[in-house]
């Protein structure tokens, strides 16, 4: 919390001098979800809460009555959650290996990042980018001053900061080719190369990128200017990437939904060549597997290869919707006021909480237990599933780890997620695909490791 107390010291205001303010710090020290969750569940006319399953039941028919059906989800309805555990509303427990598509990374109702929510929601939630506040550029200062990066754009999502990194790079382009970037016939490269397998969003730009053709077919006709190549595969690149027509080439340093698969050291590098060669940008997508994920603070810095543009957004705010691009300043020279922007984006809220989650995150004892966890868990999958032969690979970086299957991983997460373990797929759906809280225990991880070994041998013996 150093930087809560830096900003009441900047501002002037002491040590925690309102009465409020006290309250909030008191509240987040003795702060404990489960006396939330009781109060949430009462009906209106203060009769006991309904039974846990009937509630279930009920949100699960009325999430089928009123909300649209592109999610099929998990029949649970999760109450509350502390670090790396969640609660269902009959009162079961999980070990959330999850953490809501990696983006819980200190964990549920972590104690700073609660102080940091309360401290700002008393104090200004958003103001839209039409006046200056402190926390943005706080944020900004942080991101900026820990990275290759000149400067910070922020917006909601992972599949926005794709967006504005895609309009970055088309107006680079259109700068870098000498014509008038308003001049709507003019003629520039513009094309965008992305890989195979990748995932970068499913908005109309970076759905464009994005590999899975069925997210695609139902909303075609896709962003012009999409060319694919193999991931991992620099000859396939080359042949895509090139002077002239090449504005941009995104790639995930890890990918994630892809199946867990990190890139190959020379892969990154020559694709930086190429770039450099063609005169085109290089932007690396780590979404997922930026900000700790991988043990480092960022992805790319496994490889010490940079980018041109960094996209961000799942973990940052821990929870709170955020997406941010980094950019070289020769990048962000060629935007001007109106260009681009977003109303939510940056609001004071989102940043202040950002803040505390990057200061934690960054610090190197930090980074290192997560390396550290990382390596326990691979391989404590290997000894517990290891020895199943529909086990194919345990792999991946820090703790984003993924178990390649010979079959379809889904039975394998439902029999685990019956007994307590909650996992995602990722790949043809042939994997399963593990993003605890950066905050998980060494007993979690454990555990964890039992139950999918006892899982698959049931589903698959
Ligand atoms: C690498 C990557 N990029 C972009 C996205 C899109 O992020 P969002 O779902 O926040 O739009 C994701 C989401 O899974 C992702 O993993």
């Amino acid at each position: 919390m150093a930087h809560l107390k830096h900003r009441h010291a900047a501002l002037g205001r002491g040590a925690c001098e309102s009465r409020t303010r006290c309250i909030v710090a008191r509240a987040a020290a003795t702060f404990d979800p489960a006396n939330v969750v009781k109060g949430i569940f009462k009906s209106s006319n203060g009769a006991p809460a309904a039974h846990g399953a009937d509630v279930a039941k009920r949100v699960i028919s009325d999430e089928s009555k009123y909300v649209l059906h592109t999610y099929a989800r998990a029949p649970v309805v999760i109450s509350h959650g502390k670090g790396a555990k969640m609660w269902d509303v009959e009162g079961k427990e999980y070990i959330d290996m999850a953490a809501g598509i990696a983006v819980n990374a200190l964990g549920h109702s972590d104690a700073q990042w609660f102080a940091a929510l309360a401290e700002q929601a008393q104090q200004l939630a958003h103001t839209s980018n039409l006046y200056h506040t402190q926390p943005q550029v706080e944020l900004a200062k942080r991101l900026v001053e820990n990275s290759f990066a000149d400067k910070a754009f922020f917006c909601n999502t992972g599949t926005e900061a794709n967006e504005g990194a895609i309009k970055f790079a088309r107006k680079w382009a259109r700068v870098q080719a000498g014509v008038d970037p308003y001049d709507a016939n003019a003629v520039a490269p513009y094309e965008l190369v992305s890989f195979t397998s990748c995932f970068h969003g499913r908005t109309m730009g970076a759905l464009a990128l994005t590999y899975k053709e069925q997210y695609k077919t139902p909303f075609y006709p896709m962003m012009p200017g999409h060319r694919l190549a193999e991931y991992n595969n620099l000859d396939s690149a080359a042949a895509v990437i090139e002077k002239g027509k090449t504005a941009a080439v995104f790639v995930e340093p890890v990918q994630g939904e892809g199946g867990i698969t990190p890139s190959k050291l020379a892969f990154l590098k020559g694709l930086r060549e190429l770039c450099d060669e063609a005169g085109a940008l290089l932007v690396f997508d780590e979404v997922q597997c930026g900000l700790g994920r991988t043990g480092k603070l960022w992805g790319h810095q496994l490889y010490g290869v940079e980018p041109d543009m960094m996209t961000l957004a799942k973990p940052l705010a821990g929870g709170l919707p955020i997406g941010a691009v980094l950019l070289k300043q020769h990048v962000a020279d060629v935007m001007n006021p109106g260009d681009h922007g977003s109303t939510f984006a940056g609001n004071p809220l989102v940043c202040h909480v950002a803040c505390t989650v990057f200061d934690i995150i960054q610090n190197p004892t930090f980074l290192t237990s997560v390396e550290q966890k990382g390596h326990r868990l691979r391989e404590g999958l290997k000894r517990t599933m290891g020895n199943n032969p529909h086990v194919k690979e345990v792999r991946g970086v820090g703790l984003l780890v993924g178990v390649q299957l010979d079959m379809m991983a889904g039975p394998v997460v439902d029999a685990a997620r019956d007994m307590g373990v909650l996992a995602i797929t990722a790949g043809k759906g042939d994997v399963i695909r593990l993003v605890p809280p950066l905050v998980v225990t060494d007993a979690e991880i454990d555990k964890c490791c039992e139950v999918l070994g006892t899982a698959i041998s049931k589903v698959a013996p």
